[in-house]
């Protein structure tokens, strides 16, 4: 969808279902579907499939209402599958249609027929996203898409929006919030089999902040300043996206002399930012001390959320899951390697540290 007006309508959807004080109300879902997470990894080591669950699970339940509703969960299903599809493919497709526009010139037909097969999973998706919402309208429970539908039904209506176009928004939001943030807590688990050192502190931090009795909560966050460096060095190490999502110019422009014309595909390159020698030393290590040694401010924001207009409206979500996750895995688990494999990952339970 190109910027315009009525992007802004549904920018304006997300930012009102996802701006920080109504992120802070879906902490509760977020604290119980972590616990169910830390007790599930005590009889599993398949991190990616539990931590799937978790993410899938919160989403399911701020997007729809519900999880445990059979109908709901094969339409989700579908949708996942759906997803899982575009990113292998179709994304590949697109990004090298951004790099090299003049591509979609060739006759469709031949070279282009991902793009045919794009359409119709693009009509496929709208389909189940628009039942998807039928079901949540039904829910007893609180969910956004209710919120969306009593509360912007006149805008809509103003802008002239139809209610399927509503549904795909709200079906992105779903999408959008499980892959990426289960990527992060999977390079999480990377980063503690590979520099064990940096876990092992930030467990010392948490012994000493929270103690053995309980599990950490979201107010501790503000007192683990470790922790915090753990999470910024986390994004900055292995960035999701290492080249953003591209964007295109709304009207000519001009950068350093070069003049940039209007639709021209502008790339942030993430990757090289994070990998600036001038900015962080050796930055392929993964390194925390290069955030807490400048005395890390637990509010700062995380990078790699992508730039402007378009950054990530799912950031406040985001670094609650981050936080809540890592800190409750990192409390409750030692996270080693069995072998030198890295992908042979074992999580055992440990005894947290009495509180002084
Ligand atoms: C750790 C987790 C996440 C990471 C690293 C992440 C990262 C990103 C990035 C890099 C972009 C592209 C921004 C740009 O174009 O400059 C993006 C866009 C987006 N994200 Fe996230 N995201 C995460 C979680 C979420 C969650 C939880 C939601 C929803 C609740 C969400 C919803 C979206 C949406 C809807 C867009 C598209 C925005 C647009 O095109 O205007 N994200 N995200």
């Amino acid at each position: 969808m190109p910027y315009g007006e009525r992007w802004r309508v549904h920018r304006r959807v997300y930012m009102q279902l996802l701006n920080a004080q109504a992120a802070g109300m879906y902490r509760r879902v977020q604290d119980m579907r972590s616990r169910q997470l830390v007790v599930e990894m005590l009889s599993t080591d398949d991190f990616s499939a539990s931590v799937y669950r978790y993410t899938s699970d919160v989403m399911a339940e701020l997007v729809y209402g519900q999880r445990e509703n059979n109908k709901i969960q094969s339409q989700l299903d579908q949708i996942n599958e759906r997803a899982m599809f575009i990113l292998k493919n179709a994304a590949f497709h697109t990004t090298i249609l951004d790099l090299f526009p003049a591509l979609d010139y060739l006759p469709a037909k031949r070279f282009m027929l991902w793009r045919t097969q794009a359409a119709h999973l693009h009509e496929q998706t709208k389909e189940v996203y628009v039942e998807c919402a039928a079901t949540a309208l039904e829910s007893p429970v609180w969910n956004w898409t209710k919120e969306v539908r009593h509360d912007h039904h006149a805008r809509f209506e103003l802008e002239k929006i139809s209610w399927e176009e509503v549904c795909y928004s709200i079906g992105e939001l779903y999408v959008a919030g499980i892959h990426t943030t289960k990527m992060v807590l999977e390079n999480f688990i990377t980063a503690c089999v590979a520099y064990p050192q940096t876990a092992d502190k930030a467990q010392k931090e948490l012994d000493s902040v929270v103690g053995s009795s309980r599990l950490p909560r979201f107010e501790d966050r503000e007192r683990l300043p470790y922790l915090n460096a753990f999470l910024m060095e986390l994004m900055r190490w292995k960035p999701i996206s290492p080249i953003g999502v591209p964007h295109a110019l709304v009207h000519d422009d001009e950068y350093m002399g070069f003049n940039l014309p209007r639709n021209a595909t502008v790339i942030a390159n993430q990757w090289g930012f994070n990998m600036d020698q001038e900015v962080f030393v050796s930055p392929e290590e993964f390194n925390p001390e290069r955030y807490a040694e400048h005395g890390s401010d637990t509010g700062e924001r995380l990078p790699g959320f992508g730039f402007g207009r378009r950054a990530c409206p799912g950031y406040h979500l985001a670094s609650q899951s981050l936080f809540i996750v890592i800190a409750r895995m990192l409390w409750a688990f030692s996270i080693d390697s069995f072998t030198p494999r890295i992908s042979n990952i074992e999580v055992l339970i440990r005894q947290p540290a009495l509180q002084k």
